[in-house]
């Protein structure tokens, strides 16, 4: 029987895995760690590892994987930017889960967004003390606003037909643009100086890190509004928050954070957070920070466990499928 480790194994994740363990007959264990240098050994004596956004798949990682003959690295997730897809080439396959429910992520911002613009995430604080003043509470109408989407894959998509349905006027930016004429694609600088919310949608890479910066943040209206459900190294943390401090930056609403590993899907509710960014961006009033939840809904629970069997079963069948492979810059 194929044994496989899940490293970072939540609540959340057993009910869907332990169900497709058995119909797809495999042996599975769940470890609460993530997977980095010091871990690693937990995986020796399994055919494959099951690996999460925040699990550290480097060259050490992949080195010790291929000592204990580990065949395959088969991310839970879409974004694979934690792998070191270079050390894995030839040595051990990769595989991911492209698409689970892109509608999951795209409904997840638009909450984030509507609770940004109508103040709900403070207006729910004042009414549990209840605090029934709705002054500062002042918000805007989203229909006829400008929203600019950067990458238009499956979840951007999702996203601007739901803007649509909100009769938001949307322009976007993917350095390889659909063709079906659907979507109006415009330069990154029209993005950045035309849109009244910036929605980002693309995976990291090393050409666009940090492509929310000083620079492209000093381009925007004034009062943009900055949804991040993606990866949180597509913002300069610290360039966002004088954005917000100085005011040209109307809300931040992200599910992603830079330093996210250190702290995200943990509950650090009694102990002091050493990571001062962090803490400044929580403290500001109109920053919105959800602990990369985007992706947390049962439907895509589920597809993410069926696909990642699927893929498994693929690559053991000789058939490998939604491999992500090392190409060349
Ligand atoms: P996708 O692969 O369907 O689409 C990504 C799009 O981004 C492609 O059209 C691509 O051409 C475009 N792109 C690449 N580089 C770009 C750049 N520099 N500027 C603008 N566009 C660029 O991916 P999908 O499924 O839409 O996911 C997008 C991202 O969402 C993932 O890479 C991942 O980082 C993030 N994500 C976040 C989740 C969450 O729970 N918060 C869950 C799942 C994905």
């Amino acid at each position: 029987m194929l044994k496989f480790a899940l490293f970072d194994a939540r609540e959340y994740d057993r009910p869907a895995f332990e169900r497709c363990s058995e119909k797809y007959g495999f042996a599975l264990k769940f470890f609460e760690t993530k997977l980095n240098e010091d871990t690693v050994t937990l995986a020796n004596g399994f055919d494959g590892v099951i690996v999460f956004v925040n699990d550290t798949v480097n060259k050490e990682v992949i080195d010790k994987l291929t000592e204990y003959g580990v065949k395959i690295i088969a991310l839970r997730c879409a974004g694979f930017n934690n792998v070191d897809l270079k050390s894995a080439k030839n040595r051990i396959t990769v595989v991911r889960v492209p698409a689970y429910s892109p509608q999951a992520i795209a409904e997840h911002t638009m909450a984030l967004l509507l609770s940004a613009v109508r103040k709900i995430h403070k207006a729910y604080i004042r009414t549990r003390s209840f605090n029934f003043s709705i002054n500062e509470f002042t918000g805007f109408e989203l229909q006829g606003k400008t929203v600019g989407i950067i990458g238009t894959g499956r979840i951007g998509r999702a996203f601007i037909e739901i803007c649509r349905g909100f009769g938001m006027q949307v322009v976007c930016y993917d350095p390889h643009p659909d063709e079906n004429g659907k979507y109006n694609y415009v330069p990154l600088e029209t993005i950045f100086s035309g849109s009244d919310i910036i929605s980002l949608h693309c995976p990291l890479t090393a050409e666009n890190k940090h492509i929310i910066n000083r620079e492209t943040i000093s381009k925007m209206k004034n009062g943009a509004i900055i949804l991040n459900t993606s990866r949180g190294q597509l913002i300069d943390t610290q360039a966002l928050i004088e954005g917000i401090r100085s005011e040209k930056i109307g809300a931040a609403c992200l599910d992603v954070y830079e330093e996210e590993s250190d702290v995200f899907f943990e509950d650090h509710s009694s102990v002091i957070i050493r990571d001062d960014t962090l803490l400044r961006l929580i403290s500001l009033p109109n920053v919105i920070v959800t602990s990369h939840q985007a992706f947390l809904t049962r439907e895509a629970l589920n597809s993410i466990a069926e696909t990642t069997s699927e893929n498994l079963r693929c690559f053991f069948g000789g058939k490998t499928q939604n491999e992500v492979e090392y190409r060349e810059q």
